[in-house]
Formats: C-alpha cells, sequence, structure tokens
C-alpha cells in the first residue's frame, strides 16, 4: 500500500490467490495469468519475504467469484489511523471490498472509515505516499469525484495532494512509480512528463528509469531498510544499491501477468 510511510509498514493485509486466478483483468503489463500454482508458490514467497523482514502478515481467505481478489491495494486507503473505501474504478471488482473493509475495522478498532458514493471512482493503486505528500492518479479507475473524496481525508491531517494524469497504457499511478524511501520516486521514462510530480521537498529526488524497465518501477520499502522488488529489471536495481538500499528480489511472473505488481498485493495499515 502506498498511502503509508515506510516507516509505518508494521502489518499488512494480503488475500490468497484464487481456482479463478486466471480469469483475472490483464490489458497493461500482461496477457492473463496461466498457472495458478505457480501464482500461489510466488504470492507465498512474498508473504515470506514480508515475515522475514518484520512485517505482520494476515492473509485473507480466497474468494473464487472474484480472479483479481489478490489485489487487496485498490480495496482500501489507510491514512494515519483513517481509512477511504473507495468504490473500485472497474464494476468487477467492487464485491471484493466488504471482508477487507470488515477486517481492517476489527484491526483498526474505532478508525474513522470514509466511504464513496454517486459516481465517485478509485482504486487504492492510484494513490502514492513521499513522506507526507501524496500524489494520485487521474486514471481509467480514478475520477475527479474520487480524487475529491481523497483530498476531504488528507485535508483533515493538512496533508497535500497532487493529481497526475496516467497515460493511457498503464493501469495505476503505482503500476509505473513507487516510493522506496520516504525521499525516492522511482517512474520511468516516457510515461509521465518531466514536471508531473511537481517541486519536491529539497532532500527528495525523482529517478527515471528506462520505459522497457517500467514495471520494475514498483517496489516496497520496508522499515527495516530492504526494499522487495520484482526479478529482471536491472537499472532499477543498480540505482537503488548504489543509494546504499539492500534489495530483496522476487519472481513475480504470474502477478504481472495480471497487471498486478508488489504493491497490489498489500495493504499497510
Ligand atoms: N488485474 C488487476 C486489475 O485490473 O485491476
Amino acid at each position: 500500500m502506498a498511502s503509508v510511510r515506510v516507516d509505518q509498514k508494521k502489518r499488512a493485509l494480503v488475500r490468497n490467490v484464487p481456482d479463478s486466478y486466471t480469469r483475472a483483468l490483464a490489458k497493461y503489463f500482461g496477457k492473463g495469468p496461466t498457472d495458478v500454482e505457480l501464482a500461489r508458490t510466488q504470492h507465498q514467497a512474498y508473504i515470506n519475504a514480508l515475515e522475514s523482514n518484520g512485517v505482520k502478515v494476515h492473509a485473507l481467505a480466497a474468494d473464487d467469484r472474484h480472479p483479481d481478489c489478490i489485489f487487496v491495494e485498490d480495496q482500501a486507503v489507510v491514512v494515519d489511523g483513517k481509512m477511504l473505501l473507495p468504490l473500485p474504478g472497474h464494476p468487477s471488482r467492487v464485491a471484493e471490498q466488504p471482508p477487507i473493509a470488515e477486517f481492517l475495522m476489527s484491526e483498526l478498532g474505532g478508525v474513522q472509515t470514509c466511504t464513496m458514493g454517486g459516481e465517485a471512482r478509485m482504486d487504492g493503486g492510484d494513490i502514492l505516499r513521499l513522506g507526507n505528500l501524496f500524489f494520485v492518479g487521474r486514471s481509467s479507475r480514478t475520477n475527479d469525484l474520487g480524487i475529491a473524496s481523497l483530498r476531504s481525508l488528507l485535508d483533515d491531517f493538512g496533508f497535500e495532494l497532487r493529481v497526475i494524469d496516467i497515460p493511457g497504457h498503464a493501469l495505476h499511478l503505482t503500476s509505473i512509480a513507487s516510493t522506496p524511501t520516504d525521499t525516492i520516486i522511482l517512474v520511468p521514462e516516457d510515461y509521465l512528463a518531466a514536471e508531473a510530480f511537481g517541486d519536491l521537498p529539497e532532500d527528495c529526488e525523482v529517478l527515471w528509469m528506462p520505459a522497457d524497465e517500467a514495471y520494475g518501477c514498483n517496489t516496497i520499502g520496508l522499515p527495516n531498510g530492504k526494499v522487495l522488488v520484482a526479478e529482471g529489471y536491472p537499472t532499477v536495481h543498480s540505482t537503488l544499491r548504489d543509494r546504499g538500499l539492500d534489495l530483496v528480489e522476487l519472481d513475480m511472473s504470474e502477478i504481472r501477468a495480471a497487471d498486478g505488481s508488489l504493491t497490489c498485493c498489500s495493504i499497510f495499515y
């Protein structure tokens, strides 16, 4: 989940891979998954990597009625003790939310929860946090009314929100950008304009990666200084290593096949 700071990533919710996973939506990075058992193996390795790096993980049962249910990031936005339950932007994904919401409400006892209604739409995958600065993608899944709901949640904290238009060849903002630390944004060339993120705080920087490593720009930085990365993106890896970061490489091929990235598979809370 890209709405918490790195130091806040102590607990994560994931959801197991359903038998129906081969029917997951795929239009961008992926051509559709073909091997459910391999997806399960990769998903378990992802859980193991989180746990062995100090994150307490809870796995919800899969729901075969929802082929995309492993991509929990889209279903809830947790910010500093408040939670927004977005109306997901693809109709097939709306009914994934209730067990996720129920679990988080019980874990975060008394959490102030906001919901979306009417025509507002948002996938949590469109939200990126850099310290106390937030970005949201205006995408095929997230519209201006959805962005207004997020803005009203962030206004309560005094956090700034900047809107970034996502090009038609990308699914979400986090499909093409991540913050492996609270001072770095990784993003591929040829997807966003150089000024897309605006002026950043003095100690922060945008690192532009080759367009053919776009998928590799999705990473998860953890409080112990480790960064989870997808296998196979050498420029991303060498750039992060050059900054002294210690990487944990994961084979994400069957997750990528359904347009899913590392951050899509968890909600930190
Ligand atoms: N397959 C993930 C999504 O399209 O939402």
